[in-house]
């Protein structure tokens, strides 16, 4: 399936760990559209060595950066200007970590350090990567930025504990920066609320399997992939998303808007 909808476009692709990674997935299918990019991941993330698959099949260079480093997305931005031969026309931050979630650390028990933590690589990366973008001017004119996000930053979902705040954070820096963005370069800024998908950081979040199956069911055209989540990254990347920007948009099979399905009700009669 491929359209040539990224022919010409140049981007910055954040969080492809494994084969299981939503930006995996979205660099896969960038490169079947055409698109060139560079490959980034925190320093240690790269330590298994998967990426280099990824890059050996796409195509693509790889630069190290830990995205709550402001010397390390200097220098990402820098070369990959120099490797892509200019500007850049789409940048993908797929990127979450709460160290509360990880070591087991209730809501109503935070780690205030590890809480910190969690909003700069979640969130405040997302505000840096931008930042450290505009003040170098290195996105072309009618460029495009996502990041990724979940519904729990509307509604409550107690195990997703302060990733929950992470992410309200990270969708309002969208529409702060989607703003100023916009009048810049006329650049498009937007999260994408993803359904639960198996992955390393989704499998992070306790009970993730019964919750992946409650999710299911409770959307009438069911979970959507990692492969579907890429697929729609690649039309907002596209040419065909022009005026799209500052918004949440859900990809999640209709999640969002369901009360209740007849699957769910029906576990609850006599
Ligand atoms: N899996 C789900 O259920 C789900 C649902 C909705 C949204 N999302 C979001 O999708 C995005 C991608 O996650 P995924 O599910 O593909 O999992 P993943 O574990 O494959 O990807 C997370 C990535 O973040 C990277 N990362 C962590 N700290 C970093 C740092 N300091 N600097 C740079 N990179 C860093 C990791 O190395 C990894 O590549 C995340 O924002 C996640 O919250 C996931």
């Amino acid at each position: 399936m491929a359209n040539g909808l990224l022919k010409g476009k140049k981007g910055i692709i954040f969080g492809a760990l494994n084969e299981q990674s939503i930006a995996w997935k979205v660099a896969e299918r960038a490169h079947e559209e055409g698109a060139e990019f560079v490959l980034t991941n925190a320093p240690i993330a790269m330590r298994m060595g998967e990426i280099n698959k990824l890059a050996e099949d796409t195509n693509s260079q790889i630069i190290p950066a830990d995205a709550t480093s402001l010397e390390d997305l200097e220098n990402l931005i820098d070369k990959s200007m120099e490797i892509l031969g200019g500007k850049i026309d789409f940048i993908l931050h797929s990127i979450g970590m709460s160290v509360n979630v990880r070591k087991g650390r209730h809501y109503t028990d935070q780690k205030y350090d590890w809480t910190m933590k969690g909003i700069d690589v979640s969130a405040m990366s997302f505000h840096k990567v931008m930042q450290t973008a505009y003040q170098k001017d290195a996105i072309n004119d009618w460029g495009s930025i996502l990041g990724l996000t979940y519904i729990a930053a509307q509604r409550v979902f107690p195990d997703y504990n302060d990733m929950a705040d992470n992410k309200s954070y990270l969708e309002s820096v969208a529409r702060s920066f989607g703003y100023h963005y916009g009048k810049k370069a006329n650049v498009r800024v937007n999260t994408i609320s993803q359904s639960p998908t198996m992955t390393t950081a989704g499998s992070g979040v306790k009970g993730f399997n019964e919750f992946i199956n409650y999710s299911e069911q409770m959307s009438p055209l069911g979970n959507a992939s990692a492969l579907d989540c890429a697929n729609y990254c690649i039309s907002m990347f596209s040419d065909l998303t022009k005026f799209v920007t500052m918004q949440n948009l859900f990809h999640d099979g209709g999640f969002s808007n369901t009360g209740v399905t007849q699957e769910v009700i029906e576990k609850f009669g006599d």
